[in-house]
């Protein structure tokens, strides 16, 4: 598989770029979990409740840039409304992330 899916990821000031592709991950908090050896991240498995997988992301594309399901729920009750912050357990990872900035905020 070539790894045509390219991420910046930010984690306390710190750049790590990240070459994945396509069903490597199933979704960015794993991905982001388990790249960045992340502790206390992405509680709730991915369900979109728990709200400890929040990135800043810029750059995505497409329906990615689409909150579904309970997504904009639970990042309304935390005052967040913004379009650029998400919860990156419902994102996957498809070409509409490549070339993305995502900077962890859990
Ligand atoms: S992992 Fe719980 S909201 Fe994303």
């Amino acid at each position: 598989m070539e790894r045509n899916i390219k991420l910046t990821i930010t984690e306390n000031g710190q750049k790590n770029e990240v070459r994945t592709y396509h069903g490597e991950y199933m979704n960015l908090m794993i991905l982001l979990k388990e790249v960045q050896l992340l502790e206390d991240f992405g509680e709730c498995g991915g369900v979109g409740r728990c709200a400890t997988c929040i990135v800043k992301v810029s750059g995505i594309q497409g329906n990615s840039n689409v909150k579904e399901r309970n997504e904009p729920t639970t990042l309304s009750k935390l005052g967040y409304f913004e379009k650029d912050i998400r919860l990156s357990c419902q994102l996957f990872i498809t070409q509409e992330l490549n070339n993305a900035e995502i900077e962890i905020l859990s």
